[in-house]
C-alpha cells in the first residue's frame, strides 16, 4: 500500500489557495502512483479542536462543532470541484481518532514518559503556543505573528521529548531521505544543534474545553499539535490489521511553516517513544505568495480558490499550480500568470491541437483514425522526441519535479503542432497521388496517436481534460502507465468525437 497524506486543516476559517494547492500536489502523486500501479491510500482531514476554533466560534456566535461542519462541508466541496481523489477524510472529532489519542496518552502516561510539572511562562494565544526568550525582537517586544502574548503559570503535563534529542539527530543523520527536499533537512538539523525543551501536550479544562481529554486527568484536555498529528494513525486505526498493511506512511506532504518542526520533531519522537515506525519521508513545499507576502487565515489575505475552479475548471487550476511551482521553493500567484498559462500552455498549444485533429478528421478522413502506413522523417523523429519525453517525464514524476514533467510534455505538446505544419495535411490532401493519400492517412494517425500519449501523461495532473481526450479519440479508460504510454497502433478505425473547444480563450 502506498499511503500519502495531507496536513489536516484548522477548522477556523475557509479553505484558501494554499491548502487547494496542498490537496493537488498529493493528488497528483497519489495519482501518479496508482498510474504506475500502486494501491493507493490517500488521506486528508479536518483539525478540529485547540483553541483558534474555540475563539472563532465563539467570535461567530456558535458552537465549535457547528463551525467545523461548517468548514468540513466546505473542504468537501473544494475537494470535489478541483478532482482530489482522496480514500479518506478524517474529522479530528470522531471517535476512531478520540480514541486513539486517548490509547497513545495513556500508553506514554504508562511508560513514565509523561510527567505533571508547573509551567510558567509566556504564551501566544493565537499560534496557541509557548514562547521562548530567543523568540523576542531585539528591542525586546513580541513579533507581531504571536498576536497578544500573555505570561502564565498552570500545572500542565509534559511529554519527555528533549531526552530524544540525540536519537532524533542520528535517525535524521541515517535517512537523507527522511525530509525532501534536503535543504530542509539540514534547517531542521541546525534547529536541533539547540537543546529542545520537553512538550507540553495538556491545556487546563478551564481555559481550553474543546478538545479531548487527557484519560489520566479529566481536568486537562490534549494540545491540539499533539493531537492533530495523530490523525495519521487514528485514520487507518491504530493497533488493527489496516494498521499493520499501511502503516508507515509513505509520504506526509506538509508546508514549510510550523508544520515542519511538528512532523520533523515532535512526530517521529512521538511515535519512536510508543515503538511506532516512523514515516518514510516528509515533502515540505514551499508557500505561495500574494504579492510577496505569506498568505494565511490569520492575516486576512486569501483568494478564493473556488472562483478560480469554476471559472477556468479544475484541469486549468491544477496545471497552473503544479507548473509554477518547484516543489520546496516559494511561488508568487498572480491572476495575469495564470490566465497566461491558460491561454497559452492549455489553449493555443494543447486546445488547439486537439481542435486540429478533430477538423481535419472530419474533413479528409470521415472522422476516422486511419491506420499509419508511412514513417518517413518527420514520423520517426517525433517518435524519438515521444521517446526521450517519456522517459524523463518519468523521471522527474519520480523525483517529484512536476513542473519539469509538465514542461517536457507540453514540449512534445509543441513538436506535435511542429509535425503538423511540417506535414501540411491540407496541401497533401489537395494532391491526386496515391502515395499523398497514405501520407495523409498516416499523418493524422500519427497526430491523434501522439496526442493520445500526451493526454496519458497528463492525468496525474489533468484527469478530467486527458479523459475528455481519451473519450473524443474513442476511448474510454487510461489504465496503467505502462500499458498507456507505449506508442501504438490501437487507435487506428476509432471514430474521433465531435468538434469541441476544450479551453475558451479568457482575457482574465
Ligand atoms: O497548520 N501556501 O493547518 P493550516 C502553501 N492544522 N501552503 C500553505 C499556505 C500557503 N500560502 N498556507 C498554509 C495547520 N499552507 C494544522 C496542521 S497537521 C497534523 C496539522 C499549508 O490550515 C500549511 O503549511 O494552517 C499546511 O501544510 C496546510 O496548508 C494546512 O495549514
Ligand atoms: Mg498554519
Amino acid at each position: 500500500m502506498f499511503y500519502i497524506t495531507t496536513a489536516i486543516v484548522y477548522a477556523n476559517g475557509d479553505p484558501h489557495l494554499g491548502h487547494a494547492y496542498e490537496l493537488v500536489l498529493t493528488d497528483v502523486i497519489a495519482r501518479y502512483q496508482r498510474m504506475i500501479g500502486n494501491d493507493v491510500y490517500f488521506l486528508t482531514g479536518l483539525d478540529e479542536h485547540g483553541q483558534k476554533v474555540q475563539q472563532s466560534a465563539k467570535r461567530l456566535g456558535v458552537n465549535p462543532l457547528d463551525l467545523c461542519n461548517d468548514v468540513a462541508t466546505k473542504i468537501n466541496d473544494l475537494c470535489s470541484k478541483l478532482l482530489i481523489s482522496n480514500s479518506d477524510y478524517i474529522r479530528t472529532t470522531e471517535n476512531r481518532h478520540k480514541h486513539t489519542v486517548q490509547t497513545i496518552l495513556q500508553d506514554l502516561y504508562n511508560k513514565k514518559e509523561i510527567y505533571k510539572d508547573d509551567y510558567k511562562g509566556f504564551y501566544s494565544v493565537k499560534q496557541e503556543q509557548f514562547l521562548q526568550e530567543k523568540d523576542r525582537n531585539v528591542d525586546g517586544s513580541w513579533p507581531e505573528e504571536f498576536g497578544e502574548v500573555i505570561e502564565i503559570i498552570e500545572a500542565n503535563y509534559f511529554f519527555k521529548l528533549s531526552q530524544y534529542q540525540d536519537w532524533l539527530i542520528d535517525f535524521i543523520k541515517k535517512n537523507p531521505d527522511f525530509i525532501y527536499p534536503y535543504f530542509r533537512q539540514k534547517q531542521v538539523l541546525e534547529f536541533l544543534k539547540d537543546p529542545i525543551n520537553d512538550l507540553c501536550i495538556s491545556r487546563p479544562i478551564q481555559r481550553l474545553s474543546w478538545g479531548i481529554p487527557l484519560p489520566f486527568d479529566p481536568n486537562f484536555v490534549t494540545y491540539v499539535w499533539f493531537d492533530a498529528l495523530i490523525n495519521y494513525i487514528s485514520a487507518v486505526r491504530y493497533g488493527s490489521n489496516q494498521f499493520s498493511e499501511y502503516w508507515p506512511v509513505n509520504i506526509h506532504v506538509i508546508g514549510k511553516d510550523i508544520m515542519l518542526p511538528a512532523h520533523a520533531i515532535y512526530w517521529p519522537i512521538i511515535l519512536h517513544a510508543c515503538g511506532i515506525e516512523l514515516p518514510k519521508s516528509l515533502l515540505v513545499h514551499g508557500f505561495w505568495n500574494f504579492s510577496g507576502r505569506k498568505m494565511s487565515k490569520s492575516s486576512g489575505e486569501v483568494i478564493d480558490p473556488l472562483s478560480l475552479v469554476e471559472k477556468y475548471g479544475p484541469s486549468a487550476f491544477r496545471y497552473f499550480f503544479t507548473r509554477e511551482m518547484n516543489v520546496g521553493q516559494d511561488s508568487e500567484y498572480s491572476l495575469d500568470q495564470f490566465v497566461k498559462r491558460y491561454n497559452n500552455d492549455l489553449g493555443n498549444d494543447l486546445g488547439n491541437l486537439v481542435s486540429r485533429l478533430l477538423n481535419m478528421g472530419a474533413r479528409y478522413s470521415n472522422s476516422q483514425v486511419p491506420p499509419v502506413t508511412i514513417q518517413d522523417e518527420p514520423e520517426i523523429n517525433l517518435l524519438s522526441f515521444w521517446e526521450s519525453t517519456n522517459k524523463e517525464v518519468r523521471e522527474f514524476y519520480d523525483k517529484k519535479l512536476f513542473h519539469m514533467a509538465l514542461d517536457r510534455t507540453f514540449s512534445f505538446i509543441r513538436e506535435i503542432n511542429r509535425y503538423i505544419e511540417i506535414r501540411a495535411p491540407w496541401s497533401l490532401a489537395k494532391s491526386k497521388e496515391l502515395e499523398d493519400r497514405k501520407r495523409l492517412n498516416s499523418t493524422l494517425g500519427t497526430i491523434a496517436e501522439s496526442l493520445r500519449l500526451s493526454a496519458a501523461t497528463l492525468a496525474p495532473v489533468t484527469p478530467d481534460i486527458s479523459i475528455k481526450i481519451y473519450e473524443l479519440l474513442g476511448l474510454n479508460e487510461i489504465s496503467t502507465w505502462d500499458l498507456e504510454l507505449r506508442w501504438s497502433s490501437r487507435l487506428e478505425g476509432n471514430t474521433l468525437g465531435e468538434k469541441t473547444i476544450l479551453f475558451p480563450r479568457y482575457n482574465n
